[in-house]
């Protein structure tokens, strides 16, 4: 079991980096205090994925060392987000044959899934995550844990998150760079989902979207499971840039405005308020309507949600999401994503961050805003993770001392073995 877990979330707009100790209250649960936090404007980084290996390393180590300071201690290994457009998924399945004197073992788990794991990757990809979606024993469907059960064949339906080596390699060096081993790469949106989402909401079906400055991060749960995950290739700075279009002032002027005066509600802009910004070529200030400057975020958030609607629509997903969509990233605080997210999808969509009851002692009103919930979220997979003992068992087991945790097994093993995070 680990002492202490961190987390490194590399942003498009943001880094930030969170260290907690890791507690015990004597009755088998465990919990979280926050120790530091450190967060520092993202450089090197487009569309969530490293782009400049040196500008994002110094990048990572300004967040590093501003949480090991606030934290009074060093941190030697971190759980770290991966997102992106290189990211991809499937579905495969895997069998292993079961000796019905034991009945199901832990190996034969291990072998299914080993089995799921054999896809042929197109090349230069690597595999992130293997996820127990539904086991099967002997023919029968949606067995929960099938461990000890009487039977001769098991099957397992997985979802096989891949990335490009290339992004993996690049993000690890930004880690490894400041002495910082990688406990393992976490696809951002399953990080976002661990903060964000309520158990029943998980059971009865529903979609997560983390809305960040560079994409936003799909991912769908249903009956406990993860089902489906993707990457949109659309987020803030989009709509930041389009501001900057329309009035033809610099990004930074354009985001600044879509932050203080933004709003996709327009209808509740007065006609005629007005909006004071510098623009190119002009020395002195040009006034514009606040409403025009809405209306452009709404058409833009209304192309978002409809790209949204589509994916949702794929394999008919949508009717398999009573509990509807859960928006977070910074991007979902802008005033009516909620309002027309229901409107357009016709269900339920609300607004969701990391939330107070969750088992972390000390989180700051920062921490709880839609723009950290997957910052926190990489905190409580480490802590699900630890409560999992994943890398002693692994170690035990293996005798594995690899430094590349990522490429090893361990925790792609045992987390899909035990696919019910609640
Ligand atoms: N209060 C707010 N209202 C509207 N938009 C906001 C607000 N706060 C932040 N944003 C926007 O959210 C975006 C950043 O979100 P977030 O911090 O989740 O992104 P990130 O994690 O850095 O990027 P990504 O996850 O896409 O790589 C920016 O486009 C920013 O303008
Ligand atoms: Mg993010």
């Amino acid at each position: 079991m680990q002492e202490y877990i961190s987390a490194i979330d590399i942003g498009t707009t943001k880094i930030c980096v969170l260290t907690a100790q890791v507690t015990y209250d004597g009755l088998g649960q465990l919990s979280l205090r926050l120790l530091g936090e450190g967060v520092a404007p993202s450089r090197g980084i487009r569309r969530g994925v490293v782009v400049d290996v040196p500008e994002a390393t110094a990048a990572v180590g300004e967040a590093i060392q501003k949480c090991e300071q606030d934290a009074g201690r060093p941190i030697l290994s971190a759980y770290v987000g991966i997102a992106g457009s290189h990211i991809g998924t499937r579905n495969s399945r895997g069998v292993s044959p079961v000796d019905r004197r034991s009945g199901v073992t832990s190996a034969d788990m291990q072998r299914a899934l080993e089995g799921a794991r054999a896809v042929v990757l197109p090349e230069n990809q690597a595999v992130i995550h293997t996820l127990a979606r539904t086991w099967t024993v002997d023919g029968e469907t949606e067995v929960q844990q099938p461990i000890g059960m009487n039977a001769h064949r098991l099957e397992v339906d997985a979802h096989i998150v891949t990335g490009s080596n290339t992004a993996i390699h690049n993000l690890v060096q930004c880690v490894g760079a400041h002495g910082i081993d990688v406990d393992e790469l976490v696809l951002e949106p399953l990080a976002a989902n661990e903060a964000v989402l309520r158990p029943e909401e998980r059971r009865m079906g529903v979609a997560v979207v983390d809305m960040g400055g560079g994409t936003s991060d799909l991912a769908l749960f249903i009956d406990n499971a993860l089902a489906h995950t993707a990457i949109l290739d659309m987020g803030g700075n989009h709509l930041t840039n389009d501001v900057a279009v329309g009035l033809r002032c610099p990004f930074e002027t354009a985001e600044e405005i879509k932050l203080r005066y933004g709003s996709l509600l327009p209808e509740r802009i007065a006609p005629d308020e007005t909006v004071w910004a510098s623009v190119f070529g002009e020395k002195a200030e040009r006034s514009f309507s606040r409403r025009f400057i809405c209306d452009v975020l709404e058409a833009r958030a209304a192309e978002m949600i409809e790209t949204l609607a589509d994916k949702l629509a794929e394999n008919g997903w949508i009717d398999r999401l009573p509990a509807g969509v859960v928006l977070t990233g910074g991007c979902s605080q802008l005033p009516g994503f909620a309002e027309l997210g229901r409107s357009t999808l016709g269900m339920p969509v609300r607004v969701g961050a990391a939330q107070s009851s969750l088992p972390i002692a000390g989180l700051t009103r920062t921490l709880l805003t839609p723009s950290y919930a997957t910052s926190v979220g990489l905190l409580l997979w480490g802590l699900h993770e630890d409560a999992r003992s994943v890398h002693q068992r692994y170690e035990a087991d293996h005798g594995n001392s690899s430094k590349q945790k990522w490429m090893g097994a361990a925790a792609r093993w045992l987390k899909a073995l035990l696919p019910d995070r609640d």
